[in-house]
């Protein structure tokens, strides 16, 4: 017997990351390909943004994915988490020419007091929300606490993106394969302050930290590389990441959904208190997913460089918090 559909709704859908994302969700690589879908796509709703989703849509309808059940698009974020099982909230409002980073923290807060709201109000009381839209970790917070009646752990930002890249910047330097890497993670804010740590992983079984046996090159290249190569895909583009990004947030619900098989995967989710991170701040943690949950590998040795390093991301993450806090 086929399996019951389940409702994902993805906002920002016309958006680059989103025509990146839709054909993969539809054709089953997120939730499987026994896994029916209904697709409730959201966009501003501007005239230009909505005939823009609707070229998507078509396109959509052209694959004839057997596994879309229906599309629903709209511009009422009511009507995109109506019933929702998933939520990928990518749409936010970009940085524009003079803006500061605390103007761009103030719209986006706007745009997500009332998706988490809306969330709250119409989702399933067991969605599982990802938000991809930066500053995403701030995002996912301010969602978050708009949403009291929500369990505040079904709210994660997302980190996979740089975990990838780690991982691709580690096999490249150690000669190894990609696939071969475990126990790797990402500490903290999708920004450049974001540690990625390598100091448990192993490639191919062997450990990564013994193979580089570098620590320069982990803080002068490796760090560097990894925290602001969203910077370099945008000057080398003119556009940020797009389809890198949609395969992270492929792989980060997928591993939610589907477990990651004992695997550390990297989620940004609420603290509990781990690692002296204060409650609800919205970190990157290693986690292991299975039966829908993650779980936060707890007592990592912390040493005295990572926790410089998870104390400065902690830090702009509270900053970010501060900024708006009286819009909560
Ligand atoms: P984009 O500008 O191409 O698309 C964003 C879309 O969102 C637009 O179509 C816009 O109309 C829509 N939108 C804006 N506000 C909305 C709202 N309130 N409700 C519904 N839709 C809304 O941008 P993109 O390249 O797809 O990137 C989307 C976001 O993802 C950006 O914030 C970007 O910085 C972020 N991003 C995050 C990561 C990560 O790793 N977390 C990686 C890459 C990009
Ligand atoms: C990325 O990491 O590629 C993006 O977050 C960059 C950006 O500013 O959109």
């Amino acid at each position: 017997m086929s399996k019951k559909a389940v409702r994902v709704a993805v906002t920002g859908a016309a958006g680059q990351i989103g025509y990146a994302l839709l054909f993969r969700i539809a054709s089953g690589e997120m939730l499987g390909k026994d896994q029916p879908v209904i697709l409730q796509l959201l966009e501003i709703p501007d005239e230009k943004a909505q005939k823009a989703l609707q070229g998507v849509i078509m396109e959509l309808e052209d694959c004839a994915f057997p596994l879309v059940e229906a599309i629903i698009p709209t511009g009422d974020p009511l009507v995109a988490f109506k019933d929702a099982d998933y939520a990928l909230l990518v749409g936010a409002r970009p940085r524009g020419p003079g803006m500061e980073r605390a103007d761009l923290l103030a719209a986006n807060a706007q745009i997500f007091t009332a998706q988490g709201k809306a969330l709250n109000e119409v989702a399933s009381r067991d969605v599982k929300v990802l938000v991809v839209g930066n500053p995403a970790n701030t995002n996912a917070y301010i969602a978050m606490k708009s949403a009291p009646d929500l369990p505040r752990e079904n709210f994660t930002a997302m980190l996979r993106l740089d975990h990838n890249r780690a991982a691709s910047q580690i096999a490249a330097k150690t000669g190894g394969k990609v696939g071969e890497i475990e126990k790797l993670t990402v500490w903290g804010n999708h920004s450049p302050t974001m540690y990625a740590d390598y100091r448990f992983a192993s490639i191919g079984g062997k450990s990564v930290k013994d193979a580089i046996n570098d620590q320069v090159w982990n803080a002068e290249v490796f760090l560097p590389t990894v925290g602001k190569r969203g910077a370099a895909i945008i000057d080398a583009r003119g556009l940020s990441s797009a389809a890198s990004a949609a395969n992270a947030a492929i792989d980060h619900i997928r591993d939610w959904a589907l477990g990651s098989n004992g695997q550390w995967v990297t989620m940004g989710v609420p603290s509990n208190g781990e690692y002296g991170i204060p409650k609800d701040v919205i970190f990157g943690f290693p986690v292991t997913t299975e039966n829908g949950q993650y779980k936060i590998i707890e007592g990592l040795e912390i040493d005295a460089f990572s926790q410089e390093r998870i104390d400065k991301t902690l830090a702009e993450l509270q900053s970010e918090q501060d900024a708006v806090k009286h819009l909560l």
